[in-house]
């Protein structure tokens, strides 16, 4: 899509990266890091500054006890992290639950580890997790859950039922969780997220993974972290050692300073992107689409399943969108590997109102002559 966008000089709501160009303090710590201070290999678990204030961010945010020295490490962003996850938790032949849709990492690297999948496929409007479906996946061979939550593309943000219907599976069949939990700040309508290892069954079997990227709207940055009880990050680290081994220092010098930032920072990055969001869901539904619920993530989708587009199929709808209108979207049904939702697509709103209203103003011509 990003090709066609580029192609058709399109509006590009394809890709998930906000024009906002980050917290200014936060950056700037960044570029004094680089002149004055330390620039060569820093520590393979993270500086001690930063996973410090993980630590204390999560205790902060979800009164969970870290041990920032057995507990927390720091990798070169949640990519690195699942794939270091994947790579030691997972021996090959071991079946691994999926939920679809599902970030494009996810699949091939749980093949390259030598996972099999097993899917659970999640459907519009709510998303929600159906226990039939995990009755039919879960066995003796699973041993590793990996769960995104806030999930991306959908928006959604699992309830708290939906968790502890999982963590019952999890426990029952002695299982690991990855939970990517790369969206949990960027949250609207008041909508919580609980962090799978606050389940006090999970503990001591999940992998939290988050990311500095979308916490700052810096997705560049790549700085991630995993958070484990020390059994479990201990096999993590060892795939990290020989994966990336470690990731700048100056960038994780001003993650450490942003993740202390007071409440104001990241109610007002919830707010700011909340307007986005109401704009251009009211200028979709004055279209007439049919606009399905977002409670996180940049992501916001359109459900074609009921309007005059439904034939024309997600992957219809996006082509003729990026030919015909020149806005570029994602087609859901590219989230799943296995029989997928083909009615949804999904527009990125993280966006400068200019880029959403001009994107809303060529929807409008092309609906006109639809
Ligand atoms: C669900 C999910 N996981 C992981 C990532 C990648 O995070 P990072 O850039 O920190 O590697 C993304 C980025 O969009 C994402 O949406």
């Amino acid at each position: 899509m990003s090709r066609l966008a580029r192609q058709f000089d399109a509006v590009n709501l394809g890709q998930g990266f906000p024009d906002d160009p980050g917290p200014e303090d936060v950056r700037r710590k960044a570029a004094d890091a680089v002149m004055t201070g330390w620039n060569q290999y820093p520590p393979m678990m993270g500086i001690p500054e930063l996973r410090q204030a993980i630590a204390r961010h999560y205790q902060r945010f979800h009164q969970v006890d870290l041990d920032w020295e057995s507990e927390v490490m720091v990798t070169s962003g949640a990519t690195e992290a699942l794939a270091g996850a994947l790579l030691a938790l997972i021996e090959p032949g071991d079946e691994v639950v999926l939920f679809q849709p599902m970030y494009d990492a996810y699949l091939p690297l749980v093949r390259r580890a030598g996972g099999i999948p097993r899917f659970v496929t999640l459907r519009p409007p709510h998303w929600h997790i159906d226990e039939d479906q995990l009755r039919a996946v879960f066995n003796k061979k699973t041993r590793v859950v990996l769960l995104n939550n806030p999930l991306n593309p959908t928006g959604s943000v699992f309830p708290r039922e939906d968790l502890d219907l999982l963590g019952r599976y999890i426990v029952g069949h002695d299982c690991v969780a990855i939970c990517d939990e790369v969206w949990e700040h960027v949250l609207f309508d008041d909508v919580a997220h609980s962090p799978l290892l606050t389940l006090p069954a999970l503990r001591n079997r999940a992998v939290k993974i988050g990311s500095a990227g979308k916490i700052f709207s810096l997705t560049g940055w790549k700085v991630g972290f995993v958070c484990a009880a020390p059994d479990l990050l201990r096999v993590v680290a060892k795939a990290h050692q020989y994966l990336t081994f470690t990731t700048p220092p100056n960038l994780q010098a001003a993650v450490a300073y942003g993740l202390d930032k007071d409440d104001a920072y990241f109610t007002g990055m919830r707010r700011d992107f909340q307007v986005a969001r109401d704009r251009f869901a009211t200028g979709l539904k004055a279209l007439g689409l049919s606009v399905l619920p977002s409670s996180a993530s940049y992501f916001l989708n359109v459900d074609l399943s009921k309007g005059p587009f439904a034939n024309d199929g997600d992957t219809g709808f996006c082509t003729r969108l990026v030919e015909e209108a020149r806005v570029a979207s994602i087609p859901v049904s590219a989230f799943y590997a296995e029989a997928p939702v083909t009615s949804v697509v999904r527009f990125c709103f993280a966006k400068r109102f200019e880029t959403l209203d001009e994107a809303l103003a060529r929807l409008t011509a092309f609906m006109q002559r639809a």
